[in-house]
């Protein structure tokens, strides 16, 4: 059932080219700049008058939603708030008929997530839900809704689900700036060519399996991690460090790099791995000179780039090359090595990586 992968882990992460095509198929033709989402279509009005969209959500499908957050306000001009369902269900939350809350959930069981989507319910808002499992509670709770189609997700660490639910978010970003006139049709269609070759270019990223299997041997037994993005590659900062903690035990933070020198740059000596995505977009010029902050430090830098880059390899101790996609998509592609630098340190360290402890697949208590 593992299809000769060691782990269910390692068999959803090199699943992501076909999941990734299943959670887009049927929505888009990019040849005829033709994009269709049955949920969307019902409460096409709602949204794309809406005033504000909420998303609640819990760990890696709460850090989906901070990529969403980005996409939207970014392709479709609508102010996005995410909000962790925890917090936002208990804090009296000012919610209206004109918001639109979309909930993000793998399972679709998680109680936080059902609790903000029933109260925002009560309020009056029009929930859309983001669920891999069909049928679930939280699927069932929605006013209308998109299935990722990750297929059945049996490792407690969330991979092939969260390039789903990217995938599906990236969809809605775009059909929501093309319907709000927001995103130019020369635009869209680029997106759209981009996306299709995503699978593809998620399979090249796939094929860095064994350089990181090297860089996992010389980091297994570090202490301490840094994760450090912007912009786009900010939620995967936080989604890689989520990844490393919760299934090799070693403790990480994820930051948006600015925000390094506000604090945790009083950690970093020659024993801090900070792994750096820095891929080729707006805000490179930045990320290398936060990763000169860290080397003037003797911090040891593992960066995420693009491929050809000449200027970040001069200067990390390890390089990981990922294809070079829009920036818009890039999570899709550079969670990839963070994903499977979790999964082998976490086997090197001998941990139980499909069912860490003290961990559950669905929450289903708050
Ligand atoms: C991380 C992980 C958890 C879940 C969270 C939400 O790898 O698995 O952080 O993402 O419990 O679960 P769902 O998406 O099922 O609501």
């Amino acid at each position: 059932e593992k299809g000769g992968y060691p782990h269910f882990m390692l068999k959803e992460i090199f699943e992501q080219p076909r999941s990734i095509l299943d959670s887009m198929r049927g929505r888009m033709i990019a040849e005829s700049d033709h994009m269709m989402m049955g949920g969307i279509r019902e409460f096409e009005n709602k949204f794309v008058n809406a005033e504000r969209i909420l998303i609640v959500a819990c760990g890696t499908s709460w850090h989906a939603g901070l990529v969403a957050e980005y996409l939207i306000e970014d392709l479709a001009r609508i102010p996005v708030e995410v909000e962790y369902a925890s917090e936002f269900r208990y804090r009296n939350p000012i919610i209206s008929e004109r918001d639109i809350v979309v909930a993000i959930s793998q399972s679709g069981e998680t109680a936080d997530t059902l609790a903000a989507l029933e109260l925002a319910k009560s309020k009056g808002a029009t929930i859309f839900g983001i669920c891999n499992v069909v049928g679930s509670s939280i699927a069932r709770a929605t006013d209308a809704g998109a299935y990722t189609h990750a297929g059945p997700e049996i490792g407690v660490a969330s991979t092939k689900a969260f390039t789903a639910q990217v995938t599906v978010l990236s969809l809605i970003a775009m059909i929501l700036g093309s319907k709000r006139g927001t995103l130019e049709t020369s635009k869209l269609r680029q997106l759209m060519v981009e996306l299709e070759s995503i699978p593809s270019k998620v399979e090249k990223a796939l094929e860095l399996n064994e350089q990181i299997i090297k860089i996992s041997e010389q980091y297994k037994d570090a202490t301490n991690f840094l994760y450090l993005g912007r912009g786009y590659n900010f939620p995967v900062a936080l989604e890689g460090a989520l990844k490393l903690k919760e299934i090799s035990y070693i403790h990480a933070e994820g930051y948006p790099a600015a925000e390094m020198k506000h604090g945790p740059i009083a950690l970093i000596d020659e024993h801090m791995p900070v792994v750096v995505i820095a891929t080729k977009d707006s805000s490179y010029e930045k990320i290398v000179s936060n990763i000169q902050e860290v080397k003037a430090r003797k911090g040891k830098i593992i960066a995420v780039v693009t491929e050809g880059d000449t200027t970040i390899p001069a200067m990390a101790d390890h390089v990981i090359e990922i294809p070079e996609t829009s920036e818009h998509l890039v999570p899709l592609l550079s969670v990839i090595p963070l994903q499977l630098l979790s999964y082998h340190i976490a086997v090197m360290r001998g941990c139980n990586v499909d069912q860490p402890r003290n961990l559950a697949k669905s929450v289903t208590v708050e």
